[in-house]
């Protein structure tokens, strides 16, 4: 798996060649970010940076041996010994279980690193690969919810 690595400012570049690369194909899954995301990148960043070291988030990138990211995998809204997770992954790299195997580290990095008792999720129900990502990982599906303005379902997966 290629290394999963907190981000930091000098992964601005490659960060931003991942989210122009697969732009179109995150769209078909989950919210766009817009023109303003790419337009404005780095004070974006900046802004990571800042929420990473008040604590509030920690973002991480899965970078390969040659420095590209292929995949992100992020925990927000860190409070009260709990996080959001989220992720994704280049479409080159779709398929081979990385997304699997990142959230597996993940897992393991909010108990042993961020001290987090209970990990959030949550996914529209027409993506069913993330569905399967989180279930392989021991999260349990709970309460239906509207998401980007469709169905969609919370997970839980408690870490202790
Ligand atoms: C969803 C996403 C993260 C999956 O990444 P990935 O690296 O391809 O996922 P993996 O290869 O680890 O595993 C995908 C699993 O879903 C399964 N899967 C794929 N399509 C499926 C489908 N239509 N129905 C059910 N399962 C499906 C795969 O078979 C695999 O399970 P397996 O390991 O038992 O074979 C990636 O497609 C992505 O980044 N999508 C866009 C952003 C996104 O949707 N993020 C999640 C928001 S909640």
């Amino acid at each position: 798996m290629p290394d999963l690595q907190l981000v930091r400012l000098d992964h601005a570049p490659a960060l931003l060649a991942f989210e122009q690369e697969n732009r179109a194909y995150f769209a078909a899954s989950i919210p766009d970010r817009g023109d303003e995301f790419f337009a404005d990148f780095d004070t974006r960043h900046a802004q990571l940076l800042a929420w990473q070291a008040a604590g509030t988030d920690y973002f991480h990138l899965l970078v390969t041996t040659s420095g590209e990211v292929v995949g992100r995998v992020n925990l927000v809204q860190v409070a009260d010994g709990e996080a959001e997770l989220g992720y994704r992954i280049a479409q080159k790299a779709a398929g081979q279980g990385l997304a699997t195997a990142a959230v597996r580290k993940m897992r393991e990095l909010a108990t042993t690193t961020y001290g987090l008792i209970r990990l959030r999720a949550r996914v529209t129900l027409d993506n069913p690969a993330s569905r399967t990502v989180l279930e392989h990982n021991g999260f349990i599906a709970g309460g239906s919810l509207t998401l980007n303005g469709k169905p969609a379902i919370s997970y839980i997966c408690e870490l202790q």
